[in-house]
């Protein structure tokens, strides 16, 4: 897809400050730290537009950015990380779980982990979630730059298995790899749904 724009529009934390204009959303979730915001800013060819950082729990709000005026990309706070403030954890599961849960705009959520560990109880937590709410999802295996092609082939196997044999795309924000795979599937569900929702 060609990115003739891609802006920040908001930072929202419950339903009332989602966007009203029923465009349809494609949502990024994971563990902190795996590099969703990466994927976000590397798929968009923009630097910086989501922020990113070495430390985890960088994003904590739900972050809305309009592409090409058409559709959003939705940057989730990622789970799992320990050191984030209780008041801010104690947030994170209603937040993102209202959010995924009831929007009607949701199309795809990709959900990210990183290939080079194993899927943790939260990713998996999270799998069967994603998997009983009927919706499509994808699961994407970042920062693959980071490992040499048979140590990358055997955790996406490994992977996989614990993922019930759902296939995984590896990715690289640093290489761009597999970022036609990503576009393909985002394509499929935005262009299945052409009519706006709205509310
Ligand atoms: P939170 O918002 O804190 O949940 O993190 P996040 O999942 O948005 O991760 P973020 O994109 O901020 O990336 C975390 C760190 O991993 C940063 O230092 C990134 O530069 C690095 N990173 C992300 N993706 C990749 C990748 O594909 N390859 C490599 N080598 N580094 C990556
Ligand atoms: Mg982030």
């Amino acid at each position: 897809m060609k990115i003739k724009s891609a802006t920040f529009v908001k930072s929202a934390t419950s339903p009332e400050h989602y966007p009203r204009d029923g465009r349809l959303e494609v949502a990024f979730l994971g563990r902190s730290n795996v590099g969703k915001s990466s994927l976000i800013n590397s798929l968009l060819g923009v630097k910086g537009l989501a922020r990113t950082s070495n430390t985890p729990g960088r994003t904590q709000l739900i972050n809305f950015f309009l592409i090409n005026e058409s559709f959003y990309f939705v940057d989730l706070p990622g789970y799992g990380y320990a050191r984030v403030p209780s008041e801010i954890k104690k947030d994170w599961g209603p937040m993102v779980e209202k959010y995924l849960a009831t929007r009607p705009n949701l199309v795809l959520s990709i959900h990210i982990t990183d290939s080079r560990h194993e899927p943790t109880q939260l990713d998996l937590l999270m799998r069967e979630w994603l998997e009983s709410r009927g919706k499509p999802f994808v699961i994407v295996a970042t920062k693959a730059d980071k490992l040499s092609s048979n140590k990358l082939r055997a955790n996406l196997n490994r992977a996989s298995a614990v993922y019930g044999r759902k296939e995984l795309i590896p990715y690289s924000s640093v290489t761009r790899k597999g970022a036609d795979r990503i576009w393909k599937e985002i394509v499929k569900q935005i262009s299945g749904q052409s009519a706006p929702i709205s509310g």
